[in-house]
């Protein structure tokens, strides 16, 4: 059989990388989307791995600039974007890389007639859609559906990077929490869900809610990333009011900084169990962060 071309748009982030390791030791043919070629040379900060040696193709593209996307799609078999907005970018909005840097996107893979999308928004979104960084995921997935195009959508919860943030603040000494730490999630290892995302490629299921196999409190996580440093748990629980009044103040200065954090504390607020997945162990991830050192 002839092998099958995929672009991976987002290639050089977290789950980018896990997924074009994936697919390449599928036997797909790689076609990375990037904005630089200088992540993919070099492990990441949550030991999500060096991918150049799995691209035979690279395309530079900048999802804020639609010009810059077009042809990416061409002799394109299957799309797969987690290119997304999750850290503050002075002057850039998620409306402008979630929603209209994927629908340019989407607009170029019609046009070279792609067989699949596969795109990856963000579990419970419906209850989070006061959230910039959720609703502008849900409006490119209107769009996707209303295009035509075979499609798949995958939710996920919180990905162990995400861990990788709390253990960096408890590597510090202390962390700091919004709510009482009591509600529960099950986040899962990039390299799970890259599983997950390359299986779907095949599937037919339109619509994939994914987390890890193991639920904890959010307590628990952090309290086992100052276990794996050998340190004595030190944990603030900012109060949800709080945590609203920064963010309404931070949105006046920072606007960027103001979309993320509008983000961690929504999610913060409510449980995120979603169906399992994977096998992955946090302990372990933690423990290989801990290994390293740094
Ligand atoms: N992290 C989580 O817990 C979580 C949970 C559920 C869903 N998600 C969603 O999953 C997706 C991937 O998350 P992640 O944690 O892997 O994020 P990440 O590590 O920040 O990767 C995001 C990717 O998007 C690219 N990107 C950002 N702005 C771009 C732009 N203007 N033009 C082109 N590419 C751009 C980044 O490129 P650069 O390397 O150049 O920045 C990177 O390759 C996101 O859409 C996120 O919202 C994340």
């Amino acid at each position: 059989m002839e092998k099958q071309k995929v672009l991976v748009a987002g290639a050089s982030g977290y789950l980018g990388r896990h997924v074009v390791r994936e697919f390449a030791s599928r036997g797909y043919i790689v076609r990375a989307l990037v904005r630089t070629t200088e992540n993919l040379e070099t492990e990441g900060p949550n030991m999500e791995p060096p991918v150049r040696e799995f691209i035979t193709e690279i395309f530079i593209g900048d999802a804020t600039d639609r010009k810059s996307l077009e042809g990416a799609c061409k002799g394109v078999d299957l799309v797969f974007s987690c290119m997304g907005l999750t850290k503050p970018q002075p002057g850039v909005t998620s409306e402008q890389v979630d929603h209209l840097g994927n629908r340019a996107l989407l607009e170029d893979a019609l046009l070279n007639g792609v067989k699949k999308f596969i795109y990856i928004s963000v579990f419970n979104s419906q209850k989070m859609m006061d959230v910039d960084m959720v609703k502008t995921h849900e409006f490119f997935v209107n769009d996707l559906k209303a295009s035509g195009i075979p499609y798949t959508v995958l939710r996920p919860t919180a990905y162990f990077s995400d861990m990788g943030m709390f253990f960096n603040m408890a590597r510090s000494g202390h962390v700091f929490l919004f709510g009482d730490g009591s509600n529960r999630f099950n986040p899962i290892h990039g390299a799970d869900l890259a599983h997950v995302c390359a299986d779907s490629a095949e599937g037919i299921e339109r619509e994939i809610d994914v987390g890890g196999p193991e639920i904890f409190t959010y307590d628990q996580t952090n309290i086992m990333a100052f276990e794996a440093l050998g340190k004595q748990p030190s944990i603030t629980h900012v109060p949800m009011w709080i945590g609203t009044a920064a963010l309404f103040l931070t949105g006046i200065f920072n606007k960027p900084m103001a979309s993320v954090m509008s983000f961690a504390i929504s999610v913060s607020g409510f449980d995120n169990v979603a169906p399992a997945r994977g096998s992955r162990r946090l302990a372990d991830f933690y423990g290989d962060l801990a290994a390293k050192g740094g």
